[in-house]
């Protein structure tokens, strides 16, 4: 009878030791996943699910929902990516306050947890912090100088010439596919001096094999990790469908890490792809750049060769010796990598949106042939002072479209210290996104946004002057905005202006309408440009 007391006594103490400890996790948890809500609570949002936050609803509504949002909560509100809260700053005034003016106190991006773990994004200029990325991009900007793009316009106009012979031989395609390629080829042109021939036509079974000797094959594995690494970092997804680690990384950071550990050694998981892709890539680059070193050290590297940036980076570390020691060789893989990777989904996504709508607009098609036409004979290359003053309709097209379809919708920042925006003071380390495509589609700045119009760009035209100078940012804002925006906007320009000198488009039967997007941090197309190729009269 003791015994059974005391036993029961035990059970009991036993028990109530369990329920207290189950509680105090709960407890625990709950505050974990509460804290950093709490931090910035009295900034408005809608109503947040448990652990997934508002992901339910990007998953829904796609990124239109952010300017829903902007409208029912204000310019600046809560987003709650899992159990990460955003503040979104969705007004021109407030994102030139937060990108401008506060930037001492807002100066880094936010390290989303896909790349948390990952040394060759995190070392690139996108996410290096404070005085490093400060020395960094100082040193980089000096590569975008004017004249060094200037001396670009031959390498790229070959490359887009080259992939251009791919529309002779095709009457329909998927464009985007086309113009990954070829924005990638002219990426490994300008970072690393190597012809990737992604774009290259092989026409004979005899042109195959020669690619293949001259490692086209190797070119084509690189394609590989290019697109597997725009899925795997630059679409941070916003919605549920990322990798499962990256998905329990959204609700319960602390688990991701041991997650993706195991993960990463199960073939066929999302986790397992991301990392055998890192490791590879991790190697090729630290490859690519040990000879790149090896041959300048000997003299080895041709002139062509010491324009690319992987060059200009070298010459430039050995200049002094804080630059050796601030570009060491995995930043130096790292920036050369992140050029490949910011480079190529962001401009051709564009590019492919500037013939998508062209297509879809007659009398935009009509007054651009004329302008290009206008210029002179075909094989005339525009100079980059031509470009930037004897085609002033390409330039609102391209601006157009890029408002239309904005490639980055969102920009992610974080408080280096607590600092006030729009009246709401925000605690160091709140993560701040700005949304220059909720302002590409705010009738404030762009009446009547569901219309394509290239005018509304006229630098001449009411709507131009009347818009707030900070209205239309797609390639970001202040310090940090893109360095490669003149790069690209090249780029773009050069490829519309050769592409309509031959060609003009309209939209395969087989394409969806309306164009369906994956929506990620940077956005991407559901199944692609699908174009029909049309050769022009004169061509
Ligand atoms: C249409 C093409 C492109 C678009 C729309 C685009 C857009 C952007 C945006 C929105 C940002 C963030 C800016 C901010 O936080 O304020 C960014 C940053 C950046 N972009 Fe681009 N980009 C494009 C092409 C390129 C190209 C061609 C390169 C390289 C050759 C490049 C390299 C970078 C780098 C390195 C950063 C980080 C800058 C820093 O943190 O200092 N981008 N880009």
């Amino acid at each position: 009878m003791e015994i059974g007391a005391v036993l029961g006594a035990t059970m009991t103490e036993y028990t109530a030791t369990l329920v207290a400890m189950a509680v105090g996790l709960m407890v625990l948890l709950v505050a974990y996943l509460y804290e950093p809500y709490w931090k910035v609570r009295h900034v408005p949002g809608p109503r947040t699910l448990p652990l997934i936050g508002h992901l339910h609803l990007i998953a829904k509504q796609g990124p239109d929902l952010f300017s829903v949002l902007a409208r029912e909560h204000g310019p600046v509100f809560r987003f709650h990516m899992g159990r990460q809260p955003l503040i979104i700053v969705a007004d021109a005034e407030l994102c030139k306050e937060a990108g401008v003016k506060k930037f001492k106190s807002i100066p880094n991006r936010s390290i989303p947890s896909p790349i948390a773990n990952s040394p060759i994004h995190q070392k690139g200029l996108f996410f290096t912090r404070g005085s490093r990325w400060t020395a960094m991009r100082n040193m980089i900007i000096s590569i975008y100088q004017p004249s060094h793009l200037a001396s670009l316009i031959p390498t790229m106009e070959s490359c887009i010439e080259r992939a251009a012979k791919n529309l002779d031989v095709k009457d329909e395609l998927t464009f985007s596919e086309l113009s990954l390629s070829l924005v990638t080829d002219v990426i490994g042109q300008a970072a690393f001096g190597t012809d990737f021939g992604l774009s290259k036509v092989p026409v004979s079974p005899d042109d195959v094999k020669t690619a293949a000797d001259t490692g086209v094959d190797q070119a084509k594995t690189s394609s590989e990790f290019i697109k597997m690494h725009v899925h795997a970092t630059t679409s941070l997804k916003m919605d549920l469908s990322g990798s499962f680690s990256i998905l329990v990384g959204l609700l319960l950071p602390f688990l991701q890490e041991p997650f993706r550990q195991v993960l990463k050694r199960i073939p066929g998981m999302g986790d397992y792809k991301i990392d055998r892709v890192n490791n590879a890539l991790r190697t090729q680059m630290d490859k690519i750049v040990a000879e790149r070193e090896a041959a300048m050290e000997h003299g080895l590297a041709t002139p062509q060769r010491k324009k690319d940036f992987l060059s200009v980076l070298l010459t430039a570390r050995e200049s002094n010796k804080s630059s050796r020691e601030l570009l060491t060789p995995d930043y130096v893989s790292a920036l050369t990598y992140e050029h490949l990777l910011a480079g190529s989904a962001t401009t051709s996504f564009t590019l492919s949106t500037v013939l998508y709508l062209v297509a879809k607009h007659p009398a935009v098609e009509e007054k651009l042939l004329r302008e290009i036409d206008g210029f002179g004979p075909r094989d005339r290359v525009p100079t980059a002072d031509d470009l930037q003053t004897k085609f002033p309709y390409l330039d609102q097209v391209v601006k157009e479209s890029m408002r239309f379809y904005m490639v980055s919708p969102l920009v992610a920042r974080e408080t280096y210290e607590q600092v006030e925006i729009g009246g709401y003071t925000l605690p160091k380390g709140t993560w701040v996104w700005l949304a220059p495509g909720v302002l590409a589609k705010d009738p404030k700045n762009f009446p009547k946004p569901e219309v394509f119009r290239p005018e509304r760009f006229d630098p001449n035209g009411e709507e131009e002057k009347k818009r707030h100078p900070y209205a239309f940012i797609p390639f970001g804002i202040g310090p940090r905005a893109c360095i490669g925006q003149k790069f690209s906007i090249q780029e773009i320009k050069l490829s519309v202006i050769h592409l309509y000198r031959h060609y003009v488009f309209r939209h395969s039967p087989s394409m969806e309408s309306p164009l369906e997007f994956q929506f990620s941090i940077v956005n991407n197309f559901k199944n692609g440009v699908k174009l029909q190729v049309i050769k022009r009269n004169n061509a």
